[in-house]
């Protein structure tokens, strides 16, 4: 299969064509963004770090009967996905408060939720990717009737088998962001990606941040910090 020409340049990877229908030629780009891409950064080896973590996380999820749009690795830095028809909503799932969570209402720092919170953000640049409920989304016509519930059930799976798998690697998994995509049948799968950038990870026994957070705030050094989690996934796959 041969890389086609650009179709969009995101905060973190680039999309291309490719010489056959119904697939996407995805690159990890070696950039890191903050405040929704107003701060942004080149850094060497980011790319290629993202696209390890997600390949494993995704093989991970389709081993356990999740449908995503991953189809193989092709490079160090590059995968082949399905074409899907991204559903512009952000569903983030959290496990303890953190970010946006706790400023909002105001609780500690990592205080655990005896049931998962699910939440749904419009992905919109202009807007700043404004929080949505799902009858805001049916109205505004990004989803379907029915379909709130089932991304709601995809998303409570993907966090049962992140939460055990990052466990395994010594990690908790605070929370995540996922997007799905609908496939020409309508079907509804995972898509985009599943990295540091888009978790919140944190230490069991320590509580250091494993996760973009260390780039946000400032605290630590981003690839650093991204090996140390393919590392510790890496040495925790044999269990897995
Ligand atoms: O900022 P907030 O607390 O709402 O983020 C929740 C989770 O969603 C975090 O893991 C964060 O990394 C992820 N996220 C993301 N992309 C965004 C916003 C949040 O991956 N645009």
């Amino acid at each position: 299969m041969e890389k086609g020409t650009l179709i969009k340049e995101g905060k973190a990877k680039r999309l291309y064509h490719t010489d056959e229908d119904g697939y996407v030629w995805v690159e990890y780009m070696d950039q890191a963004t903050a405040l929704n891409g107003k701060r942004k950064d080149h850094i060497v080896g980011k790319g290629v770090l993202n696209n390890q973590i997600d390949t494993m996380l995704f093989k991970m999820l389709m081993d356990n009967g999740i449908h995503t749009d991953f189809v193989k690795q092709l490079s160090d830095n590059e995968q082949l996905n399905l074409t899907v028809d991204i559903i512009p909503l952000e569903v983030v799932v959290r496990n303890a408060a953190s970010g946006s969570f706790q400023r909002k209402f105001a609780v500690p720092y990592l205080q655990k939720f005896d049931h998962p919170v699910v939440e749904y953000f419009y992905k919109s640049d202009e807007l700043d990717d404004p929080a949505i409920n799902t009858s805001q989304a049916l109205a505004l016509g990004v989803i379907k009737p029915g379909e709130s519930e089932r991304l709601q059930e995809l998303a409570l799976q993907i966090n049962d088998l992140l939460k055990a798998r990052f466990a395994k690697a010594g990690l908790e998994l605070v929370d995540f962001k996922v997007e799905f995509g609908k496939k020409a049948d309508g079907e509804i799968i995972l898509a985009d990606e599943i990295s540091p950038d888009s978790c919140r990870l944190v230490d069991l026994e320590t509580r250091d941040s494993f996760d973009k957070d260390v780039f946000r705030k400032k605290t630590g050094d981003l690839v650093t910090t991204y090996q140390e989690v393919l590392n510790r996934l890496n040495d925790s796959q044999e269990e897995a």
